[in-house]
């Protein structure tokens, strides 16, 4: 199968959360299923090429894309990538994506206003790329709202192109919160007619256009990163922020398949980026992690005392406002807090508070360090993860492989992926809650303390157990090319019933 993988991010080229890890590891795993993915992503002013070792493409036509009045160039990078089967394509404009951030510009920490722009540019500028360099592709996979006009521009300005006219899509959604949605004078920037929208049309919501609306509506399949959450969209406007209609209205071919991780990059039994290897037989080192993990958070702690974790965007969907009332309660009790992320301001302020407030028990990182990270995930006993929402989540997935047991709230891809603890037959993978509250969290955190210090024995073989979890990416990748299959087939259903129809026409 020939597949053409869209995204805004991709590791290790441009990263803000879980979306550039998979996009990284499904289409490796795709290749090595035999599949040829060619994966596009933008061509960001802080992707190096020197480092990564990217040449520009001279493609025989110039390639130009519509945006609003103007016709913008299209220039194309490639890396020649070692994976099998597996090559990266950079868009690069220079105007659109020459910046220092993705999505949000980091001067200002506000999102960049021309992104309507950028990325209806990208998806188009994709279409023209692959017809340049006759890739023929049988599918499109999307992903989030930045590349969902895709599948609505194939259906409306490519269906008579014979190099796009039988291409099917896929649109993944990693995230409902985050939808594309503008004002309605941008249908001129993204070069579709005003007839288009009209209360109920798939580019309108509320008065406004919505970029995510049209993937949802054109995608021949669409699937989220797990099965908890694809039924949690559909039936809850918390979930489905708004889109819980369209959803439903797509049942039939909406599915849930769980990320998988990467095994070559997260394994403590190899990973670089971690001082001290270990594996389920012999944890040693991960004794040894949690002392220079402690260390680089310049904290110190007699042995045995638990060190909790959290790496997280510092995003509103964390559930990190539940942490705000009981943290000055937690980090009164005997233990340690270890905190990387980045994000909204008031999420800063907490972190700092704690800091300051109680530099003897919490260290705070507030940035971006996947070094770091690795390091948290092996030095830490515990990792908290208390979502409001979480439509697949990863670092639970990398907690449980390093024998970090995630405290999770019961959502999504964490209720889908982590066993929670049973006190009866003291079996399970990591602690969890339910209700959204602090007092819910306050209290499976106490539980998981308890066990950490009074059941040592039931603590080690939880380990075991969480580390012995296969999350590989070889069975879900199995799950999308069936996707692919799909959206092929129901494609061909398609054109077959338009080609009936204009032949009836014409013989009339
Ligand atoms: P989301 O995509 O919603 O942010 P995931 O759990 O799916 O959540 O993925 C988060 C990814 O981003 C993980 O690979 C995690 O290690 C990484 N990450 C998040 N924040 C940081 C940070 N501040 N520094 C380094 N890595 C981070
Ligand atoms: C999104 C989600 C996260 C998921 C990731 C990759 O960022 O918030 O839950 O793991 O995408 O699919």
């Amino acid at each position: 199968m020939r597949i053409v993988f869209l995204s805004t991010e991709v590791a290790p080229y441009a990263k803000t959360g879980g979306l550039a890890d998979v996009a990284a590891a499904l289409p490796v795993a795709l290749g090595m299923l035999g599949h040829h993915v060619n994966i596009f992503l933008p061509k960001y002013g802080f992707i190096s090429e020197k480092t990564h070792g990217l040449r520009k493409l001279s493609t025989d036509v110039v390639m130009r894309v519509p945006v609003g009045y103007a016709t913008e160039g299209v220039g194309v990078w490639t890396t020649d990538t070692t994976d099998t089967n597996v090559r990266v394509y950079f868009i690069e404009h220079f105007w659109f994506f020459n910046r220092a951030g993705l999505y949000v510009d980091p001067r200002t920490t506000q999102d960049y206003s021309d992104n309507p722009a950028r990325f209806a540019y990208l998806c188009r500028a994709v279409l023209e790329t692959i017809r340049a360099l006759k890739l023929d592709p049988d599918v499109i996979h999307c992903n989030d709202y930045q590349t969902a006009l895709t599948p609505a521009y194939l259906n409306m300005a490519y269906t008579a192109d014979p190099a796009l006219s039988s291409t099917a899509t896929l649109y993944t959604i990693h995230n409902m919160q985050y939808q594309g949605r503008f004002p309605r004078d941008i249908m001129g920037v993204i070069n579709i007619g005003y007839e288009h929208f009209y209360p109920g049309s798939a580019f309108e919501y509320w008065e406004q256009v919505n970029f995510m609306k049209a993937g949802l509506t054109f995608a021949d399949v669409l699937n989220t990163v797990s099965p908890r959450y694809a039924q949690e969209i559909q039936h809850s406007s918390e979930y489905g922020h708004g889109l819980e209609g369209v959803l439903r209205s797509r049942s039939d071919d909406l599915y849930g398949i769980i990320n998988g991780i990467d095994y070559g990059v997260w394994n403590p039994r190899s990973d670089p980026l971690i001082p001290h290897p270990f594996d389920a037989d012999d944890l040693t080192g991960k004794a040894h992690n949690k002392a220079t993990l402690l260390y680089l958070f310049g904290l110190s702690a007699p042995p045995n005392t638990p060190v909790i974790g959290i790496v997280s965007r510092l995003a509103s969907q964390k559930g990190l406002d539940l942490l705000g009332p009981v943290l000055s309660t937690l980090l009164e009790s005997d233990l340690r807090m270890v905190v990387l992320g980045t994000g909204e301001p008031r999420y800063h302020d907490l972190f700092r508070w704690a800091a300051e407030t109680y530099p003897d028990k919490i260290g705070v990182k507030l940035g971006f360090d996947d070094r770091l990270a690795h390091l948290i995930e092996a030095g830490a006993d515990l990792f908290l993860m208390p979502s409001r929402f979480e439509p697949c989540g990863l670092n639970q997935l990398y907690s449980l492989r390093y024998g970090t047991l995630p405290i999770v709230r019961e959502t999504g891809g964490l209720a889908d992926t982590v066993l929670p603890y049973d006190p009866v037959q003291e079996t399970g993978t990591g602690f969890s809650f339910s209700d959204y509250t602090s007092e819910a969290l306050l209290g499976v955190v106490r539980q998981a303390l308890d066990v950490y210090r009074h059941r040592p024995e039931v603590w080690q073989e939880m380990i075991r157990q969480a580390m012995r979890e296969d999350f590989s990416w070889t069975a879900s990748a199995k799950r999308y090319v069936e996707l692919y299959e799909k959206a092929i087939a129901k494609k061909e259903r398609i054109s077959a019933a338009t080609d009936a129809k204009k032949s009836r026409t014409s013989r009339r």
